[in-house]
């Protein structure tokens, strides 16, 4: 009976096909395997009479060598097979890569950057400041009186005092300007001051095509004795044809600010209808690019500079307004919406 079984299944076993996976794994299965017919031989070898059981196992046991070779170099064989394979045909490996897609800079840090260059090639190292200020910085120090109007020029957003303050604790505010920069860097640093100050203000204003409640500025600002008018002048001409071209034209226009003596207002020539008149320059030709002025011997005071020795001059630009006429940009909102369809269009990084 046994000596049949092992007969039948020794010429199954050598006869079968083992030339794909799918035959691999059934000859694992059916005579390798603990449930597969060697298995149930070994098992059978108990039926067996005594004195043929050790020449019966040395049978079985050499079968199951047998098969286990078998399928051990058929495995082998297509592993072997499958690394030589030939590649996938129907792809083609001489296509060019998908590229990565790439990010873009931020129109505003584009502009803030190009800005920072420009005043960096004539001597103006970069200084920054707080986002949430004291009153003193944002307006006492700037010459800003207690309860005088020109404090509701910027609409302030006010932070309130930690609970448990003390009555009467000062609250802090969101600097409505980085000429709150200008304030730090005269009562800390060394004269001449020579400094650049970029940086994010913010209005207590609705939001529109032309008004946000979040916006960039650069600050200048420069001390040293014997400052004038005309170096201020200077310095915003070289700025305005390094940024836009020479054949642009500029205007100072009287202003008032109270940290500044006199005050301007810098124009230059619409972008968008290169003076002709349209909806973005309210058909004057000209638009607005920022403040400037001399520093008011006041604001040296109240930073510790003698005012009689020292002069100097300062200026304030949006980096918004700038960025929206170098780039043709007819709503504020697009800057913060982060809609990728504007976003793309904008230097690859
Ligand atoms: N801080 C002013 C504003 O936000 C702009 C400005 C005007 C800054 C004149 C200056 C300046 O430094 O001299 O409207």
């Amino acid at each position: 009976m046994m000596q049949e079984s092992i007969a039948a299944l020794t010429a199954e076993i050598t006869k079968a096909e083992l030339n794909n996976p799918a035959e691999l794994d059934a000859f694992r299965i059916s005579y390798l395997g603990r449930k597969g017919r060697l298995a149930d031989l070994f098992d059978q070898l108990k039926t067996v009479p005594n004195e043929e059981k050790r020449a019966v196992g040395q049978q079985l046991n050499a079968l199951k060598q047998q098969a286990q070779a078998r399928f051990d170099e058929a495995q082998q064989a297509a592993e072997a097979a499958a690394d030589n394979a030939p590649a996938n045909p129907d792809f083609d490996y001489t296509l060019p890569v998908v590229p990565n897609a790439l990010g873009t800079r931020h129109p505003l840090s584009l502009v803030r950057e190009e800005m920072l260059r420009v005043f960096a090639r004539i001597g103006f190292a970069v200084a920054e400041g707080p986002e949430i200020e004291d009153d003193w910085h944002n307006f006492t120090a700037l010459n800003f009186p207690e309860n005088h109007p020109a404090r509701d020029m910027q609409d302030t957003f006010f932070v309130a005092p930690p609970v448990g303050s003390e009555p009467g604790t000062q609250p802090y505010l969101l600097r409505t300007h980085t000429s709150t920069v200008q304030v730090r860097v005269m009562e800390t640093e060394p004269l001449p001051i020579r400094r650049v100050m970029p940086g994010r203000v913010f209005r207590n204003e609705a939001i529109s095509a032309r008004a946000h409640m979040m916006f960039h500025q650069v600050e200048g600002i420069f001390i040293d004795e014997g400052v004038s008018f005309a170096d201020l002048k200077q310095t915003v001409y070289y700025f305005v044809q390094e940024l836009f071209g020479q054949d642009i034209n500029i205007r100072f226009r009287p202003s008032f600010f109270p940290f500044t003596e006199p005050s301007a207002e810098i124009d230059i020539t619409c972008l968008i209808c290169k003076g002709a008149g349209c909806n973005i320059c309210k058909y004057s030709g000209w638009v607005e690019i920022g403040g400037c002025g001399m520093v008011d011997p006041a604001v040296l005071e109240n930073a510790k500079i003698d005012s009689e020795k020292y002069s100097g001059y300062a200026w304030g630009m949006g980096i918004e307004r700038i960025a929206m006429l170098k780039y043709q940009i007819k709503d504020l909102r697009l800057f913060t919406e982060n809609d990728m369809r504007f976003l793309r269009q904008f230097e690859a990084l």
